[in-house]
């Protein structure tokens, strides 16, 4: 496989007279794509069924002429302003029941029949000119589904879409109120139409209601998607794919990634520890200006898995950007360090966003490799650095995991709809043990919860899953190395119910949970071994081994032979002696490695990256700060 650069580009923003120098400097500076188009359906079709092509064939033919390769965008995130006076309605409404207007981007409620019709107009135009477009090598459907909150939607659309949705699962009223229990509160059904969506209610919704809106929601953003993707199949053997985002969970992009041929994601360092990593001060002041060492990897693993091996990065931050509550600089080398990382999880392409930065509008704060003037901004040369390297490393191969994570969105949306505890959520407590596991030097495969095979792998982790499926109780029957299920293994049935017999309901791990408790995190449960739980522990009763207890009495983990039940949320010094007593009992080779410092091996290197902002000692070699090293195997 060969690894390639590129760059995001808007063509439409420029004066025509620039393009044919900005490929030039696209061509010399070794990228090879270029993504366009995405937001730009208000040039493509400036009013109802009046397309102007000619800009759009243009700028192709610029870049293709430099032997540069186009990732084409369906606009399908900005529709231009005349799409609402044909559909006034079309716009998602939020929780409190206001529309979310015009004037900035993704607003469509992704029920609306009528959109999604003019979504498959343009579409069907985009790709019937461009499908068989020599330099049109890859498409990218819509942009960052779920960005800015837009996947669920309270709007008229959305509750008919419910209702059908509702009635197609449960066929009669009688079995919506069974699955749901309606007969708590009086909250019988008699007809699918009477049921609505699970907002302005007095107080808290009944779960399992909200949880039915949650799938229901994400498989309209699935349905979106396979619109557009079958449309441009009919005209187009080039791959598609979708440019997912980090910590976003509002879909269960397992089934998205089903449809495409490559899963993406938009990297941005910076932006997410200012914005959206739970980090303690020291933890943002230490690594403010390089990223969390371990956010980045966690999303490339999870997307080669939900791009079932085909993955890239469509967006690398280059420099500040606009929109975190503080946007730094990045250390010099970063670009270039978050570009390797990539590759080293095995991503196809690394696309930075965006060429030259914009001046006007909302995001002229936001860096590109060029200034607003063209002149390269520190990530130009960064990437340039890059794309020599890769010239001279010819080297393919992902690497292997002997370890593997669950990962569900479902899970997910149970623990945000009944927490039992502010600071429980499942992301965070999968992210712990991705962080746990990273900092023993590991190569970590993130799979979906429906994984039927377990077999490549010597060390199963599924913390917090609500429940299991079906494929995956078979694959960890079968099992034969090390798993470590819970805290909140199996709690609930799929309608939202506590199951009884009670959980986890492992076969031959005689365990129950006869009690949980959550806790504030200042209030840890200490463990006899060290270490403590934090905010969540479970009481368990039965006669499984005790592998660790609490100082307290109760036990803290069991196990019947290699299946192990996770009574709670471990800190990071209980959960890193549970992952070297795990690791070694599979004989899976550990390093701890020095603060900052993360590892990761492909099929014929290993690469060693320093996040820290000072020099690492690495097996004799010094890193510098924001260093990549590798060697061969
Ligand atoms: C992404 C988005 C881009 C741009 C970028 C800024 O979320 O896909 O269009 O807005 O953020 O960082």
């Amino acid at each position: 496989m060969k690894r390639t650069l590129g760059v995001c580009y808007y063509p439409e923003h420029w004066p025509e007279e620039k393009w044919a120098e900005d490929a030039d400097r696209m061509a010399a500076l070794g990228l090879t794509w270029v993504r366009i188009g995405e937001f730009a359906w208000s040039r493509m079709e400036p009013e109802p069924g009046r397309y102007d092509w000619g800009w759009l064939d243009r700028a192709i033919a610029t870049l293709g002429a430099r032997g540069l390769k186009v990732v084409l965008g369906t606009p399908t995130a900005t529709p231009p302003r005349w799409m609402l006076d044909r559909h006034p309605d079309m716009l998602a409404v939020d929780k409190d029941g206001r529309p979310r207007g015009f004037g900035s981007r993704r607003h469509y409620c992704f029920s609306h029949q009528g959109y999604r019709a003019e979504c498959a107009k343009i579409v069907s135009a985009l790709a019937e000119r461009y499908g068989k477009n020599p330099h049109v090598a890859a498409w990218q459907t819509d942009n960052e589904y779920a960005c800015h909150a837009t996947t669920l939607s309270y709007s008229e659309a959305a509750k008919t879409a419910f209702q059908d949705w509702l009635a197609q699962k449960y066929q009669s009223p009688d079995a919506l109120n069974r699955a749901w229990g309606n007969v708590f509160w009086s909250m019988e059904y008699r007809d699918f139409r009477e049921v609505g969506l699970p907002n302005l209610t007095v107080t808290e919704p009944n779960p399992s209601h909200v949880m039915d809106f949650r799938r229901f929601s994400s498989d309209q953003v699935a349905s979106f998607n396979r619109l557009q993707v079958e449309i441009i199949r009919k005209h187009s053997t080039a791959p598609v794919a979708h440019n997912f985002m980090g910590a976003i969970t509002e879909f269960d992009h397992w089934k998205v990634g089903a449809d495409l041929d490559i899963a993406s994601w938009d990297s941005y360092p910076l932006g997410f520890l200012s914005d959206r990593i739970p980090a303690d001060a020291e933890h943002r002041r230490r690594f403010v200006r390089q990223g969390d060492p371990d956010f980045q990897a966690f999303h490339h693993d999870l997307y080669r898995a939900v791009g079932r091996g085909r993955w890239w990065i469509m967006e690398q931050q280059p420099g500040p950007v606009n929109w975190a509550p503080f946007n730094p600089d990045p250390l010099p080398g970063m670009a270039r360090l978050w570009a390797w990382e990539a590759f080293a999880h095995g991503a196809e392409a690394v696309c930075y966003f965006r060429w030259r930065q914009a001046p006007f509008a909302q995001e002229q704060m936001h860096a590109g490799l060029l200034r607003p003037d063209s002149a390269p901004a520190p990530a130009f040369g960064e990437a340039g650095q890059v794309a020599r390297e890769l010239a001279a490393m010819s080297e393919a191969g992902t690497g292997r995991a002997e370890v593997a994570l669950v990962f569900d969105y479902a899970s997910d949306w149970a623990w945000e709809i009944q927490p039992q505890g502010r600071s429980f959520s499942y992301f965070w407590l999968v992210f712990h043990f991705y962080k746990g596991l990273r900092k023993l030097g590991l190569n970590i495969d993130i799979i979906p919860p429906d994984t039927a095979d377990l077999s490549a792998y010597r060390l199963v982790l599924a913390p917090g899953l609500f429940t299991l499926s079906d494929p995956l109780k078979a694959a960890l029957a079968a099992f034969d190395g090390t798993a470590i299920l819970g805290p909140r293994a199996n709690s609930r049935t799929p309608d939202f119910a506590i199951p009884v017999p009670l959980p986890p309901a492992l076969p031959g791990l005689d365990a129950v949970v006869a009690r949980v408790e959550s806790l504030p995190p200042d209030v840890p449960v200490a463990l006899a071994q060290g270490g403590a739980l934090v905010s969540w522990r479970e009481k368990l009763e039965g006669s499984a081994g005790v592998v660790e207890a609490a100082e307290d009495g109760w036990p803290a983990m069991v196990a019947a032979g290699r299946l192990h039940y996770l009574a709670g949320w471990p800190d990071e010094a209980a959960l890193t002696r549970i992952l070297l007593r795990a690791c070694a009992a599979e004989g899976i080779e550990t390093e701890i490695l020095p603060e900052g410092l993360r590892r990761r091996e492909t099929a014929t290197h290993r690469f060693l990256f320093n996040y820290n902002c000072v020099p690492a000692e690495w097996g004799g070699v010094t890193i510098p700060a924001a260093g990549v090293h590798w060697q061969p195997l």
